[in-house]
């Protein structure tokens, strides 16, 4: 096998979800194609992007909570920072780019895709992916010159989830490096005695949080995210604490709508470190990221948008592989 042939091998995992008739994952699809168009070759949300490398470093504590593998040996990783809509050209500053997205793979022995795919947003505006299909055909079907109630409007007066989460401010960051990205959907570790632990991934920037005020996001330049992370990695790598949020008694892990509380425990798995842009940005069209892609140790848990996830990045890889 050639170098770039290995890549690749390393990049496609293609889901069984992808091969077979999926219903959920194609209405997803559609509806996210209806709210931002089709952009050939490109992915259906978080549209614009680059990929870069980099590695982790675990600390004990992890090993604790989890036999995966990353936990036990510092572990070279694939990142790919995004916007968040499904448009190619968007304008970093534009209110409409959030939220940014991070996904990465743990390159773990053996090959098997091991992944996290997060953004800046803490929970969701829907419990599962049926609410989400609806969401998305509401935004599509409302605008300025359709009459009022909107079915936009018209579907957030029935969600109070959606709601809450509308009602959450959020702010252009003036960095990648200066922003909080979350899994929301929650996973459960099994540790080498067995024990079984629900959590959250949240991935803290070392330097701490730091946002544009929207009209100084809207005077930065077209690219500002991209430039900003290539000059600091000019400097050194730029780091991030890998955190999972650990459920208390009664959280519920089946609604992503739901917040833990703060105060839950935080325990801080190792650091993950962005050494460089990765040199052939080919590789980030072929990359497929899912979060249900996940190594021993750690497992599923009961959330409905797990699977329905796994039908739509299914769908959306083999859609933009072949147009
Ligand atoms: C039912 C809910 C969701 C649906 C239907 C959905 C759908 C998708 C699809 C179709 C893609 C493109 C996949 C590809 O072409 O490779 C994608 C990518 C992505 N999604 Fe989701 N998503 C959902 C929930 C979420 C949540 C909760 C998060 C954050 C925690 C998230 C973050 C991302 C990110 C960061 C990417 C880009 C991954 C990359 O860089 O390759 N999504 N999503």
């Amino acid at each position: 096998m050639t170098a770039r042939r290995t890549l690749l091998a390393c990049l496609v995992v293609m889901p069984v979800a992808a091969r077979a008739e999926t219903n959920l994952g194609d209405e997803l699809v559609d509806a996210l194609e209806g709210a931002f168009g089709v952009h050939a070759g490109m992915r259906r949300v978080h549209a614009k992007g680059r990929l870069y490398d980099g590695r982790f470093l675990p600390l004990p504590a992890a090993a604790g909570v989890s036999t995966a593998p990353q936990f036990t040996a510092p572990t070279p990783i694939f990142l790919r920072f995004s916007d968040g809509p499904g448009i190619p050209n968007i304008p970093d500053g534009d209110p409409n780019a959030l939220p940014p997205g991070l996904g990465l793979r743990f390159l773990t022995p053996g090959g098997a895709a091991n992944d996290i795919v997060a953004n800046a947003d803490e929970g969701f505006p829907v419990r599962t992916g049926e609410d989400f299909a609806l969401f998305l055909r509401a935004i599509a079907a409302s605008g300025p010159s359709v009459a009022q109630p909107t079915p936009l409007e018209s579907f957030v007066a029935t969600h109070p989830e959606t709601q809450r989460f509308l009602a959450r401010p959020r702010q252009v960051p003036r960095s990648f490096g200066t922003t909080r990205y979350f899994g929301n959907n929650a996973l459960v570790f099994l540790a080498a005695d067995g024990v079984r632990r629900a959590f959250r991934y949240v991935i803290e920037p070392e330097p701490g949080l730091a946002a544009y005020t929207p009209e100084e996001a809207r005077r930065q330049r077209p690219d500002f995210l991209y430039e900003d992370l290539a000059a600091r990695l000019r400097q050194g790598p730029v780091r991030f604490g890998l955190v999972a949020q650990m459920a208390g008694a009664g959280d519920r892990t089946d609604d992503v709508t739901l917040l833990w509380p703060a105060d839950r425990e935080r325990l801080l798995l190792g650091t993950l470190e962005v050494t460089g842009e990765h040199p052939d940005q080919t590789a980030e069209r072929e990359l497929f990221l899912d979060p249900n892609n996940l190594p021993q140790g750690i497992l599923l848990s009961d959330d409905p948008m797990l699977p329905a996830r796994q039908q739509a990045y299914g769908v959306g890889i083999s859609r933009r592989l072949a147009r």
